[in-house]
């Protein structure tokens, strides 16, 4: 995700802009950039951060009092100067930036490239700016309307904003899909991804509904709906001090991005996943899904979290596409010498794209001439850039070091790739369309198991002073049970260790006692049975256990001192659904024991040391 800032009155646009953007920085820093109109239009963009924007603008500002500014989280196209936004159209008239993710770039692309325009860039926010000018052209509609027009034509999300030299009194600016925030000062005007750039000017807000576009001037502003009909808009008092919008109001980024994963998994399947054919579409691994469908063995590599996920993945691909996975630890990995062998595909998992054993991984097998593909969250990292191809989460900048939202958005991304290499082989059409469905219907389900975040934090409350807990599992919530447990130590520094649940008979149940918190997830699949036998064996040694399910009310109420419900899904897709209590548990029980959680000591969010 990206922030925008805008601003239209009688100061000088300049610092409002900047200042804005550092307000904004935490949802994208990748690269930052303003445009102020003042007679001409002055664009200033560079990659990195807006530190560097800043230090570009010393003592060679920009004059003007009508301007845009965006810090961008890279969807589409490496984060360099160039890719940096705002862009700006072909004869220099106007600057746009944007939020979101425009689906069908590429066929506006080629339409837009026949008709004679030319692109500086490699994203899909280019795109946007040529097809408003191909609109003025064709149709000689005002800029307004020409926008309203353009954006009728684009799929997926949009937040903009864009002025023009042709009337220095009017900001322009439409949300779809993207937060687009006005704020309402004295005939002045400050526009924001959200109110952490507005709320030093003013408390009183006007919130942009989704298909809605104001004209903004000096003396006022005026929001049309999709059709074109002005809307009488409400002007709301703003609550939240500075602190708490950086994050969204929530007290920590961990919080904030264990409750976005909704929306970032609708964004990590947004234009990829169909209710019918082709069902799957990853388009950075469409040239290499042949050679992916028929390799002898795929081997996963990553570290931490995304090892997790990674194990996740191996249970999807051998369930749905039955090509052999093996995972592998990247640390473990590019040390051993392995053995690689012709057929063998490599697939690396990295939300940073920069973790070192991970790239490691990626030039071992390169050296053995074995395809490397990656599946990360930071466009341009060097992972994503050494890879012969792969795929992006999509899930914006994860910035608590406790990864959460990485985690299902990857497991998120393994299971359409699964999809995509089970296709036309091994799924009947009829499972292949129930998965497809209860995919898409993830981040409804994750949005009910959020509602029981509130009784988490009650059973957190009881074992804060815990000392050492066991989280079990089997199957494909097996590597759930890991990442359960690794988020508790990383972040509350208790000791937790994860096994499959049948292992717990072969030494681990020697621990278990009254001071053991035992975490289960029991969930109604196939290994249901087996693992309610486990919880009474726990029982049976005084043990205290916590089970995350989808078994009715009373099932496990008699066994478990503390029961947490969630909805049901396919069994496959469970992992999506059970790690999320497990992310909250781990989050309060960090919290209770005054923990940092955002940056828990010893730990940085990307290692890129070996
Ligand atoms: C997860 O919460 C940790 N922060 C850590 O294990 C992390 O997953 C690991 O370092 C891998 O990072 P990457 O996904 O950026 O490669």
């Amino acid at each position: 995700m990206c922030g925008i800032v805008g601003y239209i009155g009688d100061r000088e646009a300049q610092d409002i802009l900047v200042k804005g953007l550092s307000r904004l920085e935490y949802r994208g820093y990748d690269s930052a950039g303003i445009a102020i109109v003042n007679g001409h239009l002055g664009v200033r963009k560079k990659e990195g951060k807006i530190a560097r924007l800043s230090e570009d603008l010393r003592g060679n500002g920009l004059s003007g009092k009508l301007g845009i500014g965006h810090t961008r989280w890279a969807t589409h196209g490496p984060p360099n100067d160039l890719n940096a936004h705002p862009h700006v159209s072909t004869d220099g008239s106007f600057a746009l930036v944007h939020n979101g993710i425009i689906e069908n770039y590429t066929s506006l692309r080629d339409m837009l490239s026949e008709r004679g325009y030319r692109f500086v860039s490699q994203t899909d926010t280019e795109v946007l700016v040529r097809l408003i000018e191909d609109v003025v052209a064709q149709t000689g509609l005002t800029l307004g309307k020409a926008v309203r027009q353009a954006l009728s034509q684009v799929k997926g999300t949009y937040g903009i904003a864009l002025v023009s030299t042709e009337d220095p009194d009017m900001l322009i600016a439409a949300r779809k899909g993207s937060p687009l925030i006005l704020g309402v000062g004295e005939n002045e005007y400050f526009l924001g991804s959200d109110a952490a750039p507005i709320v030093e000017y003013t408390r009183k807000v006007v919130y942009l509904n989704d298909g809605e576009l104001v004209i903004v001037r000096r003396r006022g502003f005026k929001v049309f709906s999709v059709d074109d009909v002005k809307l009488k808009k409400t002007i709301h008092e703003l609550e939240w001090d500075l602190e708490q919008i950086e994050k969204g109001g929530y007290e920590h980024f961990m919080l904030k991005e264990i409750m976005e994963q909704p929306s970032a998994l609708e964004d990590a399947m947004r234009g990829r996943l169909y209710t019918e054919e082709p069902f799957v579409q990853l388009g950075g691994l469409l040239d290499s899904l042949d050679q992916l469908r028929s390799a002898d063995r795929i081997i996963l590599c990553a570290c931490g979290t995304s090892w997790h996920a990674a194990l996740v993945g191996e249970y999807l691909v051998e369930a749905w596409a039955r090509i052999p996975v093996e995972v592998e630890y990247a640390s473990e990995f590019r040390y051993r010498n392995p053995i690689l062998r012709q057929g063998d595909a490599v697939l690396v998992v990295s939300q940073s794209g920069e973790t070192a054993d991970t790239l490691a991984a990626v030039r071992e097998a390169q050296r053995q001439g074995i395809p490397v593909y990656g599946i990360c969250n930071t466009v341009g990292s060097t992972i994503a850039r050494e890879t012969e191809a792969g795929v992006y989460l999509h899930a914006g900048p994860e910035i608590g070091v406790a990864s959460t939202k990485a985690f299902t958005a990857q497991v998120t991304i393994l299971a359409q790739l699964a999809l995509a290499l089970a296709k036309d082989r091994s799924l009947e059409p009829t499972e292949l369309s129930r998965i497809v469905a209860e995919l898409k219907a993830i981040p409804s389900r994750i949005t009910e198991v959020l509602e029981t975040a509130d009784a988490v934090e009650q059973i957190a409350k009881t074992f804060r002073y815990a000392s050492n807990f066991l989280y079990l599992g089997r199957g494909v919530n097996f590597p759930v049970a890991l990442e359960g447990a690794l988020k508790l130590k990383e972040i509350s520094y208790i000791h937790a260790e994860g096994y499959p649940a049948a292992e717990m008979k072969h030494g681990p149940i020697a621990l278990i006692d009254r001071f053991m918190p035992v975490v289960f997830i029991a969930m109604k699949d196939s290994t249901y049975e087996k693992v309610v036998s486990n919880i009474e064996e726990v029982v049976a040694r005084d043990g205290v256990v916590i089970v995350v399910t989808d078994a009715e009310e009373g099932e496990l109420d008699h066994l478990c001192e503390h029961v947490i419900r969630i909805p049901k899904t396919h069994e496959m897709l469970s992992p999506l659904l059970t790690v999320v209590p497990l992310q909250l548990l781990s989050y309060h029980i960090a919290v209770l024991r005054g923990c940092d959680v955002d940056q828990p000591r010893n730990l940085a969010k990307s290692v890129t040391v070996e």
